[in-house]
């Protein structure tokens, strides 16, 4: 009988939160991983982290093996990335060579917020990854996936956005995130031992389709639909929902964002990590400088009212909304060309909108408070 493979042990940093938990349940379902989780818990709670590995437990088959059940098992340790000996000790807890790869995904990610504090975001963005990626060195841990944003890309030429267009980030959380693409990018071409992978986020939504694992930031939601979501379900009181602006030079003069499924994002993750193994075909004919960044999204834009028409169906919530002004640091439109990754990592979105809404609703719903509620 052939013997499977010793799980390999991935860092997921910022992995309470809610690309993090997804990502995780999606890395324990291919039974390859054993997940090692670093949060803060700034804008998550350690609650989703049980519930994640919960899901993934009821999801084991009877006659599963020890390598199996030790899968679905989370290494869940509070620590701040801004303090090197809270990364370090994680490290020494592995040993040298004992972590097989990091999914770097904990940052603060308000674009608007970042004009506000921006030194926040170079200090918790930049100079932590940075540090973070020091570590990785001394303990023999050299490949990564980093969590981007196509907020790289600022205000861009063309829409669809290729990888290729120029990264020209407006906003200081859109820069923190082009500063550390430059950074892994420059560690990759310096030494062949490091393989690295920027994913490009265009903008995740909905939940498990369980309804037992959602998205829960701390606070009132800056995103528009997890504060839609929060409206429906009474927890945000707000009478009418503020629409920044529409007087852009789009179909109905909203913002247009390509929306893709929390989950399909995830499994963009899971795809990056595999392709980070020895002799992978994103690599084939390099001997050196082995990174490269992906766009994950639908390729697909929608209007902030098509979004608030798509939310009204899903939540039978009659939404009231007003035009103000612009919010600071918005684009008009951001939406992927997701063909590299479609054609190199073998990345699908096939999910649609309406099964974002229809998730998103179901956690909701069953969750009025989030994890606090429990
Ligand atoms: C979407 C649209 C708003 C709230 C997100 C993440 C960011 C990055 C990019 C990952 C915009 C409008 C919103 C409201 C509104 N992702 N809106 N009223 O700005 O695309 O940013 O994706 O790195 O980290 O935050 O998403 O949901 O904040 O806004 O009119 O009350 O909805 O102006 O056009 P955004 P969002």
């Amino acid at each position: 009988m052939t013997t499977k493979p010793a799980l390999k042990n991935v860092l997921v940093t910022g992995g309470a939160g809610y690309i993090g938990s997804h990502v995780i349940y999606v890395l324990q379902k291919t039974r390859r991983y054993k997940v090692i989780s670093i949060d803060n818990y700034h804008n998550s709670l350690p609650a989703a982290l049980a519930r994640v590995s919960q899901l993934s437990k009821d999801e084991l088959p009877e006659n599963a093996t020890a390598l199996e059940r030790e899968s679905t098992e989370i290494d869940s340790i509070s620590c701040d990335l801004t303090k090197p000996e809270q990364v370090r000790a994680v490290f020494e807890k592995y040993g040298k060579g004992g972590i097989w790869g990091v999914v770097h995904i904990a940052a603060y990610k308000a674009v608007g917020e970042s004009t506000e504090v921006p030194l926040t975001y170079y200090a918790n963005n930049v100079s932590a990854s940075i540090s973070l990626l020091q570590i990785m060195n001394e303990f023999d841990c050299r490949r990564i996936v980093y969590s981007s944003s196509a907020t790289v890309y600022g205000t861009p030429p063309t829409i669809p956005i290729p990888e290729t267009t120029r990264l020209q980030a407006d906003s200081p959380y859109g820069k923190t995130k082009v500063m550390v693409e430059t950074v892994i990018d420059d560690l990759c071409q310096s030494d062949s031992k490091w393989r690295g992978i920027s994913l490009r986020y265009f903008n995740p939504a909905g939940a498990h389709p369980s309804g037992f694992i959602g998205e829960d930031p701390r606070g009132r939601p800056g995103n528009l639909l997890p504060l839609l979501a929060q409206m429906a379900v009474g927890r945000v009181k707000d009478p009418v929902l503020k629409v920044f602006g529409n007087d852009y030079p789009t179909p109905d003069g909203t913002c247009v964002r390509d929306y893709l499924h929390v989950l399909d994002l995830a499994s963009g993750h899971c795809l990056a990590l595999d392709a980070l193994e020895e002799g992978s075909s994103i690599f084939s004919g390099k001997t050196e400088a082995f990174y490269k960044a992906y766009n994950l999204g639908k390729g697909k834009g929608m209007s902030v009212l098509q979004i608030v028409e798509a939310m009204r169906k899903a939540t039978g919530f009659d939404y009231k909304y007003e035009i103000i002004g612009r919010r600071r640091g918005d684009v008009p439109d951001l939406t992927a060309d997701p063909a590299l990754a479609e054609k190199e990592l073998g990345f699908k979105a096939p999910q649609d909108l309406e099964t974002m809404c229809r998730d998103l609703w179901n956690w909701q719903s069953k969750n009025p408070l989030g994890y606090g509620g429990q």
